[in-house]
């Protein structure tokens, strides 16, 4: 009979799991149980990993025994019906008191689904999000638990031992309950689509407005790498198009068809951000822009289209390039900054209080979105919470001051030269939007007034109005919208 002398367990020993479990193993104090359904993934863990000491079991009924109480057990699974059939396992041989986490990247009303159904048998269930692909699992993720505060007592420290440290901190906190940390983590992706779009956009600008190489765009964004925009993606942006193709001797970005897929996390944010009412511009043009690169029957129909030949003309190239790389800044900003509107807005819908200044900290290592600015960020919500939009504060108002010539520099030079830099041209459209004074909303009020007799608002008095435009269009004072 197998001693109960393991404090955490992993059940799913795919990369992503057996990092995990092997993270957990290395820190002081952990004993890791683990468990996978085909045995042959537990066994190859343990023989490649004697060090890690592993309690390796072959049953459910096994790992639970393995495991002291309070039981705690991360999942570690494809998202899906594969983390229910998993849960129904563990709540069968798991007691009240004891601790489910789902560390897949779940869809967040899922996890509220789940911690409701697990919580009526006693047990405890959280949704984490956990980012950094199987670098991070193995030796330091970005972890966004969400559920309840009796969970987090046991789990918190398993979690903090594990998590990236970033400026002395780990990248871990309490989120909030049910399923807010799988919320965030969705959010961190739909950022994370945008950020990737718009360094995809400054690179092709780049290429097609100076001719330089892959090789030497690479060593423009290992410069980069050393200032503001120092961040993961820039980093990895640099060693992507520095990699050759063994096959042809071409660079390896030239040879990778030109089609994004999406395992769906960044379309989820779009979808959420939607129903909240909270225009993430960036995130979803950059959900869009891959949706364009495989619609191959109708890119080929259009090949023809008339149009300029997608060259930028440049007098000065570093110039240009110095453009492209302010208008890159300002444009991630404005994608972070819809992130964190997406998150209050989620917060406030499905009551859950986050707290923005610590979710900005635990970006600011290990995850697929840790950069440099994301310590402005945590400096911002800090020193006003209650901020209202992330471009209002004094320090990335500052940015988008002296990065905006740039900015309109570059998207009216890429719309010229007909250049798509679509999260470039709407985060700028947004920032417009944001700071005009009048928006031609007010046309569109008409326009649903006339057709729908939608009702309008003044400017100058209170109330709700509705012209009567198919008799002699005077005005009258209307108690709300017609249907
Ligand atoms: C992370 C990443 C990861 C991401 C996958 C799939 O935080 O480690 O966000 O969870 O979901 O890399 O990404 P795609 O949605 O682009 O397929």
């Amino acid at each position: 009979m197998v001693e109960a002398v393991a404090n955490i367990g992993v059940v799913g020993l795919a990369v992503m799991g057996s990092n995990l479990a092997r993270n957990l193993a290395s820190r002081e104090g952990n004993t890791v149980a683990v468990f996978n359904r085909s045995h042959e993934k537990t066994d190859t863990l343990l023989s490649e990993h004697p060090e890690a000491e592993f309690v390796g079991t072959t049953s459910y009924e096994e790992f639970a025994a393995a495991l002291s109480k309070p039981r705690t057990a991360i999942i570690m699974v494809q998202a899906g019906k594969g983390t229910d059939a998993v849960i129904d396992e563990l709540t069968r041989v798991f007691e009240p008191g004891d601790i489910i986490v789902d560390g897949g990247n779940a869809l967040f009303t899922d996890t509220i689904r789940r911690e409701k159904d697990v919580r009526e048998t006693g047990i405890n269930f959280v949704g984490a999000g956990i980012s950094g692909g199987e670098e991070g699992a193995l030796k330091g993720p970005s972890i966004m638990p969400g559920g309840s505060a009796e969970a987090w007592e046991t789990l918190g420290p398993i979690l903090t031992s594990i998590a990236a440290i970033a400026e002395g901190e780990p990248c871990v906190t309490h989120v909030g309950t049910d399923g807010a940390g799988h919320f965030v983590k969705m959010i961190h992706n739909g950022i994370e689509y945008a950020d990737m779009q718009l360094i995809a956009e400054a690179y092709d600008l780049i290429r097609r407005g100076t001719g330089k190489n892959p090789a030497e765009i690479a060593e423009i964004f290992t410069e980069w790498n050393t200032g503001e925009l120092e961040s993961y993606l820039i980093e990895i942006t640099a060693e992507v198009l520095k990699q050759v193709d063994v096959k042809t001797g071409r660079p390896l970005v030239d040879v990778i068809l030109d089609q994004a897929g999406s395992k769906g996390t960044g379309v989820w944010t779009v979808q959420n951000a939607l129903d909240l009412g909270v225009p993430v511009s960036g995130i979803a043009e950059a959900v869009f822009a891959r949706a364009l690169s495989s619609k191959t029957e109708q890119r080929a129909a259009a090949s023809e289209l008339p149009g300029p030949s997608s060259t930028v003309a440049v007098d000065d190239p570093d110039a240009f390039i110095e453009d492209v790389r302010q208008a890159l800044y300002a444009s991630k900003i404005i994608a972070y900054s819809q992130g964190f509107d997406a998150i209050v807005a989620g917060a406030e819908k499905y009551n859950w209080d986050i707290k923005k200044g610590e979710i900005a900290k635990i970006w600011r290592g290990g995850c697929i979105i840790r950069a440099r600015f994301l310590n402005r960020i945590t400096d911002a919500y800090l020193e006003n919470p209650g901020l209202v939009a992330l471009v209002t504060a004094p320090f990335f108002t500052d940015v988008v001051s002296t990065a905006q010539d740039s900015w309109r520099r570059v998207v009216a030079g890429a719309a010229y030269a007909g250049i798509p830099t679509p999260a470039f041209s709407s985060s700028l459209a947004y920032y417009d939007g944001l700071r005009a004074d009048r928006l031609p909303a007010s046309l569109v009020q008409g326009q649903r007034d006339f057709f729908g007799a939608h009702t309008y608002k003044r400017v100058d008095v209170e109330g709700t109005f509705h012209t009567l435009w198919s008799g002699d269009r005077s005005e009258i004072e209307s108690e709300g919208s017609s249907h």
